[in-house]
């Protein structure tokens, strides 16, 4: 009797497990799916894209002294290593700016698995930058003392204890608390990933990062355009469109201690939670002497020694069983350039068995049908697309453009059972607010001279397409295949990878109830089908 109690029990597990992968909820094997637009909620359209003021309580600075600030953990490459941020001293703006002496303010973390006993020292550095305007009338800006430290030797899927600061300066931070990503290997997954893009720091960016906070994410990915500092001039006077409100001055300006308010607001999530950042174009932030992306290089650490690339702009992480690569649309992809041979060697070196799942983003998506930035990134898909499908990436995660979009499995355009699905969640809710034309809607279809973004490539790409229902144009004239669904509303992604190939993806909107999701599907690898490159072979092989 106990025996066919057993069993029962077995076959309800079965059938809600097989309910809950292929039940109500879709999954890719049942795809390609019919396009589908979901209209516009007319009435949380705007939302509140407006910027946060100076005067909100959450990004102010509270610290005294050389007390941290803006504190925030980082993954490394592999799971026994995080790296913990902050920030100290006083940022300055104005004509007349004195940088803070970096080595005057030691780097030090003191962790421990027990909350009483932090009984191990890390030991990092510091720098601070500068954002330099030499133009008349014009402030200037130095950064507080930024620290970095990388903790090593910690065990995989483990709660840590830390105080940052410098003791000998009587000014280490409260205790904080991470976790570690699970150790590599295909039955291990962080639960939950937050992605988001394009988040800013409007009242729309507090309440995703609120949803965001309530589905308790293991990890954040921060697809680029993090804080829009530079829609402020040196002033501070803000505009929701930098161009139409500025366009006689000599420089694009940025006004930095909007960073610094953003490092604040974050704090409470980042200093708990690691963030992964990759850079988007708001991060370019050109100053005087050609230089850019400054505040991105300086603030946030990343594993690009570790992971073999040496550089800030592009770098991979293990996460579980999932590698991921973080790529950079505006510095050289060519074939020929450094990022492209490294991503030729990082894929080459990922071995599926022990990360079954591979996921690559970068900022500007190739697989967008909205008409802002359409097909804007397109030398950098002629580059390395093949590539990527060559290793089998099983989803890309694209920023950018200010709404959401899921695509069918796609290649070349062409709809591949074996190609990536590629999601845009550009949607973070910053203050230039929701992009809601479509390129295929009448008389939407942007001339293709104006899609080239001089800081992603030299050349223009994108031409008419030349094969499918499209062909001889630049533009589909309804929503293309490839495009599963789209929307135009704020909110974030959660990714739940449950095994070798199943993971749920779920798109929650700001204006739903935090349990609800906008989008949900099970994305599923099919391992027996698709024949891609693994490591240490060269030929192509049945993985
Ligand atoms: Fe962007």
């Amino acid at each position: 009797m106990r025996f066919w109690k057993g069993f029962a029990l077995v076959g309800v597990i079965l059938i809600l497990l097989e309910e809950s992968f292929s039940g109500s909820i879709p999954t890719t094997l049942d795809g390609p799916f019919e396009p589908v637009t979901s209209p516009l909620d007319q009435i949380k359209f705007r939302g509140f894209a407006v910027d946060l003021p100076e005067s909100d309580q959450r990004v102010m600075r509270q610290a005294k002294g050389f007390e941290p600030e803006q504190i925030s953990v980082s993954l490394s490459a592999t799971e026994d290593s995080v790296w913990i941020s902050w920030i100290t001293g006083e940022s300055q703006i104005g004509e007349d700016i004195e940088p803070l002496d970096p080595a005057s303010v030691a780097s030090i973390v003191y962790f421990g698995r027990k909350k009483t006993g932090l009984n191990r020292k890390a030991v990092g550095y510091s720098l601070v930058y500068s954002q330099l305007f030499p133009f008349e009338g014009f402030k200037n800006y130095t950064s507080g003392i930024i620290h970095h430290v990388r903790l090593t030797g910690l065990k995989p899927g483990t709660r840590y204890f830390y105080r940052c600061g410098d003791p000998s300066a009587g000014s280490m931070s409260n205790l904080h608390s991470f976790k570690t990503m699970p150790a590599s290997g295909p039955h291990n997954y962080p639960s939950r990933i937050a992605i988001v893009g394009d988040l800013g720091l409007t009242y729309n960016s507090t309440s995703t990062v609120a949803h965001m906070q309530s589905n308790n994410p293991d990890l954040l990915l921060l697809i680029g355009d993090v804080t829009y500092s530079d829609l402020y001039l040196t002033n501070g006077t803000g505009s929701d469109c930098y161009h139409c409100s500025f366009n006689d001055t000599p420089i694009h300006e940025s006004y930095q201690p909007r960073w610094d308010y953003w490092g604040r607001f974050m704090e409470p999530l980042l200093s708990e939670t690691p963030i992964m950042v990759v850079e988007g174009n708001h991060e370019l932030e050109e100053q005087g002497h050609h230089k850019t992306f400054e505040a991105y290089k300086s603030r946030f650490a990343f594993p690009s020694v570790e992971s073999g690339s040496n550089s800030e702009f592009y770098y991979s992480f293990n996460a579980g069983g999932i590698h991921f690569i973080m790529l950079g649309p505006y510095i050289s992809f060519k074939r020929s350039g450094e990022q492209y041979k490294w991503l030729e060697g990082d894929l080459a070196n990922v071995d599926r068995s022990v990360t079954p799942w591979l996921i690559a983003t970068w900022h500007a998506p190739w697989y967008s049908t909205y008409r802002a930035h359409y097909r804007e990134a397109e030398c950098m898909r002629l580059e390395m697309e093949e590539l990527l499908y060559t290793y089998g990436v099983d989803i890309v995660f694209n920023g950018h453009v200010h709404a959401y979009e899921r695509s069918n499995r796609v290649y070349n355009y062409t709809l591949d059972e074996c190609g990536p699905v590629h999601i845009t969640v550009g949607d973070g809710g910053n203050r230039e607010n929701l992009a809601i034309s479509h390129a295929d809607d009448p008389g939407n279809c942007p001339d293709p001279a104006s899609t080239r973004d001089p800081h992603l490539s030299d050349n223009v790409c994108a031409t008419n397409f030349t094969v499918g229902p499209a062909a001889g144009k630049f533009c589909w004239d309804r929503q293309p295949e490839y495009s599963a669904y789209r929307e135009g509303s704020f909110g974030h992604g959660i990714l739940e990878v449950l095994n070798e190939t199943y993971a749920l993806w779920t798109w929650h909107r700001n204006q739903d109830l935090y349990n609800t999701a906008g989008d949900v599907i099970y994305i599923v690898r099919e391992t027996e089908k698709c024949l891609f490159r693994t490591k240490s072979q060269d030929d192509t092989i049945d993985c």
